[in-house]
């Protein structure tokens, strides 16, 4: 069952898979007011359901472990340091995870981080615009999850500060006031 709490902020190139909680619980109402939509699907026939209400298309699967990078651990560890790495998508981001943990950290009204540590059954609605970023945990280093997409996928990650604000963006930050 997922848990939401803020981040302690003390993480560092070289422990950010580690769960820097500051044991400060968060309720989804907080993450509703920020756009952020959690729902726990037992089956896939709820996550069909999702689907079919937000009128999601497309779906694939990934997995990631060190497995998947045929042990480069180089190659793994370049992925993690890319997911990591601030950013937001113009298209809302929906993860259903199947196997495995992971953490998805998203950024409050105030900046604060709110870590998600999600497992299996869980599912999250990141808005398009939120800042945002994502790593597996330091428990099992696995994760399956389905990636759930309204069209075609679209898979740009704007890096914050890399350029100005987009429409997505600017519409993102239009909805919190
Ligand atoms: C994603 C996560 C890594 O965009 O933010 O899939
Ligand atoms: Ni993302």
């Amino acid at each position: 069952m997922v848990e939401f709490y803020y981040h302690d902020n003390k993480d560092t190139p070289d422990n950010f898979t580690e769960a820097h909680s500051t044991g400060e619980h968060v309720p989804e109402a907080e993450l509703a007011r920020i756009g952020v939509f959690y729902r726990k699907c037992p089956t896939i026939e709820e996550l069909d359901k999702v689907a079919v209400e937000r009128q999601y298309k497309n779906r694939d699967e990934i997995t990631l472990n060190l497995k998947t990078f045929n042990n480069d651990l180089d190659a793994y560890n370049a992925k993690m340091k890319q997911f990591y790495a601030e950013h937001y998508h113009e298209d809302e981001e929906i993860r259903y995870i199947v196997e495995g943990e992971g953490y998805f950290d998203v950024r409050n009204k105030d900046d604060r981080w709110i870590r998600a540590r999600m497992e299996p059954e869980d599912l999250l609605v990141l808005p398009a615009g939120i800042y945002h970023r994502f790593t597996l945990s330091d428990g099992p280093k696995h994760i399956k999850a389905i990636r759930l997409f309204k069209d075609e996928p679209k898979w740009e990650a704007i890096n914050r500060g890399d350029r100005p604000d987009s429409a997505a963006r600017q519409e993102y930050v239009q909805s919190l006031a």
